[in-house]
């Protein structure tokens, strides 16, 4: 794939996510076509009040579709809504995939909470290679394309630099960002929370100590605030292709590491066979890391410490097995 095709395919991205910026303010400020409360409405789409979808949602996922589907009739789509309507049972190709979450973050969406937005990725062979998140309430737009760096509002990416951007050599140097999900069951929750209890412990009592651990309710900005430098880590468990595709390029092209993101506390996995896998955008889990400068002398040191964090974190987070999205 030429570099300028990749380029038009983030142009064409761009475009469209400006395009639909306007509905999504109208639905977050309950304006113009939204205005309406039965638009507004949220369905719940596991009944458990904790995952939801408006109008809002469907509107933009449809609109995102037809434009893509006009420009390249060939390439496949998948998206949050339209895979809530019709399940998970799409096959997932080498053939380039659109893959789109109209509202990432639909329930800060509804408590008019500004961390939301759009994001538009595309996978070539299984993997992104562009991706647009597009939070328009806080008219932040971060953009990259395979090879090609990345960007917010057309500022490279981390947005934090060295010398100001540090150089963490342990997890108690760093603020990581986590979300609870969705998925409420009894035991999802006590190992989620179990694991951000060792994130957050002491590290005379087994955890890692980190400075902060943010909630903030959206995978996509999450992610893009370790690609901004503003947080170390990002750890989820849970999350769909839609959420990852294009925030993992984003995070890649600013210098990150992503990794898979199943974690080894009580596994029967020996210590010797506790290494980091590559990241699948299809499999559900991840443990991101953002740029970090070399020490001083030490060439490569900046990726070496990457996998350290990442490991470190993975010592002491579960595992929560979920089916990877579609058929492979
Ligand atoms: C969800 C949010 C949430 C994350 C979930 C996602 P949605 O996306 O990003 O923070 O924990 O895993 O599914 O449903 O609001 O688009």
């Amino acid at each position: 794939m030429s570099a300028e095709q990749l380029k038009e395919y983030l142009n064409t991205a761009i475009a469209i996510a400006k395009e639909v910026g306007p509905a999504f303010k109208d639905g977050f400020w309950r304006t113009g076509r939204f205005s309406a409360d039965s638009a507004f409405a949220a369905d719940d789409k596991l009944g458990n009040g904790a995952d939801c979808v408006t109008e809002v949602d469907r509107y933009i996922e449809k609109t995102v579709f037809s434009r893509l589907r006009e420009i390249y009739p060939t390439h496949k789509l998948v998206g949050e809504e339209t895979t809530t309507e019709c399940g998970n049972e799409y096959k997932v190709t080498n053939d380039p995939t659109w893959i789109v979450d109209p509202v990432d973050g639909t329930n800060n969406f509804v408590h008019h909470f500004q961390y939301t937005g759009i994001s538009i990725g595309l996978a070539i062979n299984k993997e992104p290679v562009v991706g647009v998140v597009y939070l328009p309430i806080l008219d932040e737009l971060y953009t990259a394309a395979h090879g090609q760096g990345a960007f917010m509002n057309g500022q490279p990416l981390p947005i934090i630099r060295p010398p100001v951007l540090t150089t963490p050599t342990s997890l108690a140097e760093c603020s990581m960002v986590c979300e609870h999900g969705s998925d409420r069951s009894e035991k999802v929750m006590g190992s989620r929370l179990a694991s951000f209890t060792r994130l957050l412990l002491d590290k005379k009592h087994g955890g890692g100590c980190i400075q902060n651990l943010r909630v903030l309710g959206a995978a996509c900005p999450d992610i893009t605030l370790v690609a901004k430098g503003v947080a170390e880590c990002y750890w989820e468990i849970g999350p769909h292709a839609w959420d990852f595709a294009a925030a993992v390029i984003i995070l890649t092209e600013s210098g990150g590491a992503v990794f898979d993101g199943a974690g080894w506390w009580g596994s029967s996995i020996p210590e010797s066979e506790r290494t980091l896998k590559p990241h699948n955008i299809w499999n559900r889990r991840l443990i991101a890391v953002r740029f970090i400068p070399d020490l001083p002398g030490k060439p490569g040191s900046g990726r070496e410490l990457q996998k350290q964090l990442a490991k470190d974190v993975l010592e002491i987070v579960e595992d929560i097995p979920y089916p990877p999205d579609g058929i492979h």
